[in-house]
């Protein structure tokens, strides 16, 4: 099975970006993290950021055919986002909604997510973990056949 995972606007500044709550790791550690664990799983896994709402939607809609299933971190789009949301629904592909941080404990703004709403699975507070406990998610959903 093959994965696309999406991250949202501001997340290609991680390391660099409020480092006491998103942590001190690039994006690129984090990917390849996730590359590694995807490789355990048993799962193709294909990496994209983008701080554009429209080449997010672009992306999750080529996305059938190409991927069996979509980890996204949508960023601040994850709290205003319809289109996301849309294109989401559009696909109908098994996906995972992971928040670096516990949105819950913050800002009331961070609280509601419209990616939710056509989310399998939300993980939030775990920081990079959370991204490969989707990949997990995601590999029984998938039913890959390595452990
Ligand atoms: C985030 C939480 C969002 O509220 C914020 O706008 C982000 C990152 C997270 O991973 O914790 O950009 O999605």
């Amino acid at each position: 099975p093959r994965v696309l995972l999406l991250n949202g606007p501001n997340l290609n500044m991680l390391g660099r970006r409020e480092p006491e709550i998103y942590g001190r790791g690039s994006l690129a550690d984090l990917e390849a993290a996730c590359r590694r664990r995807a490789g355990e799983l048993g799962l193709g896994l294909e990496c994209r950021q983008s701080n554009h709402e429209g080449a997010l939607v672009d992306w999750i809609q080529e996305a059938p055919g190409q991927f069996d299933g979509l980890v996204i971190n949508p960023g601040a789009l994850t709290h205003t986002s319809v289109a996301l949301l849309d294109a989401l629904q559009a696909v109908q592909l098994p996906t995972i909604e992971v928040h670096l941080s516990n949105i819950h404990r913050r800002e009331a703004f961070r609280h509601h997510s419209y990616v939710s709403l056509a989310a399998d699975g939300v993980i939030v507070g775990l920081g990079r973990r959370g991204y490969l406990l989707a990949l997990e998610a995601l590999a029984d959903k998938l039913g890959s056949q390595v452990e």
